[in-house]
């Protein structure tokens, strides 16, 4: 597990957009896991503004999304499809026909969850999963006890993950309690996962994620096993770190960073 800790949020999210765009000019039919959120919005502005700038390429790129809430239409405004369209896919040379997100509306759930694992193993898995992380440790909507080998489902969310994103909504009350993810196995199994983590309000969970005991109650610990993760912290977000000095000196030190610093 590397963990590398920007100075300021817009700098960790600035890196994690280089990772990114870094890893798609080596290998243009890139396929890409993606994720919603307030964290991710700058990274989505900085990509959006590479591509306008001729830096990154995305026209034979393929994306899949984490997650999408049951029963929103991909028009609604609180919908993954919406936040992806307006912060991403619309800035972007991508072709809309090549962006994946599981279909809140199908009627039946366990075909669409099956539909959706199988459209990623028939593209050879996903090249990277740039994830967040959500106060409960969930990655996706896999909160607490989720199995380490679940594929997509439908979940219910925890009251604290209710209580995370219900202000979004209008009436918060209208948001729904059940949504698709992508399992943490499903995440798992790309080659690499990027996950970009920022703000005080993520210091503690942060350190579970990178620093405590691996367990299905905190999801994002999967992590720990796997063999390609890369967490991006800036310093608010890497406050409770016990480690925070040796992460900092393996960045400024080791050759594999050297194009980075
Ligand atoms: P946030 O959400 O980026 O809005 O904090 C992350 C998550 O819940 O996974």
């Amino acid at each position: 597990m590397d963990v590398v800790i920007c100075r300021t949020q817009a700098d960790a999210e600035a890196f994690a957009a280089r990772i990114i765009a870094d890893a798609i000019n080596a290998k243009p039919e890139f396929k890409l896991g993606l994720a919603t959120g307030a964290t991710m919005e700058g990274v989505y502005a900085v990509l959006s503004q590479m591509n306008k700038d001729g830096k990154v390429d995305f026209s034979q790129v393929r994306s899949w999304n984490l997650d999408e809430y049951v029963g929103l239409a991909p028009d609604h405004d609180q919908s993954y499809h919406y936040f992806m369209n307006k912060h991403l896919f619309s800035n972007i040379n991508i072709d809309k026909r090549n962006t994946h997100l599981p279909d809140g509306l199908a009627s039946d759930e366990e075909m669409e969850a099956a539909r959706y694992d199988a459209s990623i193993d028939e593209a050879g898995g996903l090249d990277l999963w740039l994830v967040g992380i959500g106060q409960t440790g969930h990655i996706g909507f896999n909160d607490p006890g989720t199995s380490f080998t679940s594929r997509t489902h439908v979940a219910y969310l925890t009251n604290t993950t209710y209580e995370q994103n219900k202000n979004y909504f209008t009436p918060p009350e209208s948001m729904p309690r059940r949504a698709f993810t992508a399992g943490v196995g499903t995440v798992m199994d790309a080659k690499r996962v990027l996950q970009l983590i920022t703000g005080k309000r993520k210091a503690a969970i942060a350190a579970a994620t990178i620093e405590g005991p691996v367990t299905a109650m905190i999801s994002s610990t999967a992590l720990q096993f796997h063999e390609n993760a890369l967490i991006v912290l800036d310093e608010d977000a890497a406050a409770d770190l016990k480690l925070k000095d040796f992460y900092k000196e393996v960045f400024e030190n080791d050759p594999k960073w050297a194009n980075y610093r």
